[in-house]
């Protein structure tokens, strides 16, 4: 079976494959209502999430079939000391696929290894998150257009697993990637290395978000994740940098598509929210399509005929 673990073992078919069975499902969602009744999808969750366990829930619902869910950290076995193979072991026993998200990088990596059913990584560590990338490239498509595409992207690039997966994902593309950080939070130089090789895409990097601001058609914004730093002051250097407002807005193109992967904490001002530049809450809203179409696909071993 196949697992996604990465969006670096996606090239440009397998995303215009999702983005396209997302967007028939978007389209006539009741066509494929009992598509996979009976089937079960595992939900193990060792860190919080509101967006992605909530939306692969409504998806496999979506589809006609129902969710298992481990519950938190506290209330599962994880408490008395069981291991993360062993947990994967046993509820592949329970769930048709399983969805994993977890603290440590390569925690997904690992797992798979353990399993038949087809594992998606939903977020490890400041590694990979390839279901958001799904969602980030299906919203980039919609509004502004995968080819000839600038995108910003700002915040927390060292720790961003959302970033680190949309920037291998867009590689696919032809692309001007601007990443926009404090050098505390640039992207990893491994991250850097990786993209400088790919033909179609040039990158920079910049402190200040003012001197890129007229050239974007997309700004994807992202939060200073507290919860990954090693050191509260480390955080608290950087804790309220690059926030955007109506008035940093004022050079930006009328086209401009500001994205965030959410939670938002204070990065984007909410006077933003209700101007045509504002996709964030339609992108997260898109993690529902896409991740049927996620799951159809694998459930279905690519066959996609009704
Ligand atoms: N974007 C995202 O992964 O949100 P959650 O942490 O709420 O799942």
């Amino acid at each position: 079976h196949d697992h996604l673990i990465t969006s670096k073992q996606l090239s440009r078919a397998d995303i215009e494959t999702v983005l396209d069975r997302a967007a028939e499902i978007a389209d006539d969602p009741d066509a494929v209502a009992n598509r996979h009744a009976n089937a079960v999808l595992g939900l193990l969750f060792f860190e919080p999430s509101t967006r992605t366990k909530m939306s692969f829930e409504t998806a496999m619902k979506r589809l006609g079939g129902s969710v298992v869910d481990m519950g938190s950290v506290e209330s599962s076995s994880v408490k008395k000391g069981e291991t993360l193979a062993d947990t994967v072991r046993v509820i592949e026993g329970y769930a048709d696929s399983l969805v994993l998200r977890h603290p440590k990088q390569g925690a997904a990596a690992m797992a798979c290894e353990f399993v038949d059913v087809p594992l998606l990584n939903a977020g490890d560590g400041a590694g990979h998150h390839p279901t958001q990338t799904m969602l980030d490239l299906y919203t980039i498509r919609e509004n502004a257009g995968l080819d000839d595409l600038t995108i910003g992207i700002m915040g927390d690039l060292k720790y961003g697993r959302t970033v680190h997966s949309l920037s291998y994902a867009l590689t696919n593309f032809d692309t001007h990637q601007h990443f926009i950080s404090p050098e505390s939070l640039q992207l990893p130089r491994e991250v850097v290395y990786d993209l400088h090789q790919q033909d179609d895409t040039q990158i920079r990097e910049h402190e200040a978000l003012e001197s890129v601001l007229p050239s974007l058609d997309v700004l994807y914004v992202t939060r200073i994740q507290r919860e990954r730093f090693p050191d509260e002051n480390e955080y608290q250097k950087v804790a309220g940098e690059y926030q955007i407002d109506l008035e940093t807005l004022e050079d930006a193109s009328d086209d401009l598509t500001i994205m965030h992967p959410l939670p938002r904490v204070d990065e984007i001002a909410p006077e933003i929210d209700e101007t045509e530049h504002a996709a964030y809450f339609e992108q997260a809203h898109n993690g529902v399509p896409v991740r049927m179409a996620l799951l159809d696909l694998l459930l279905s071993g690519g066959e996609t005929d009704e």
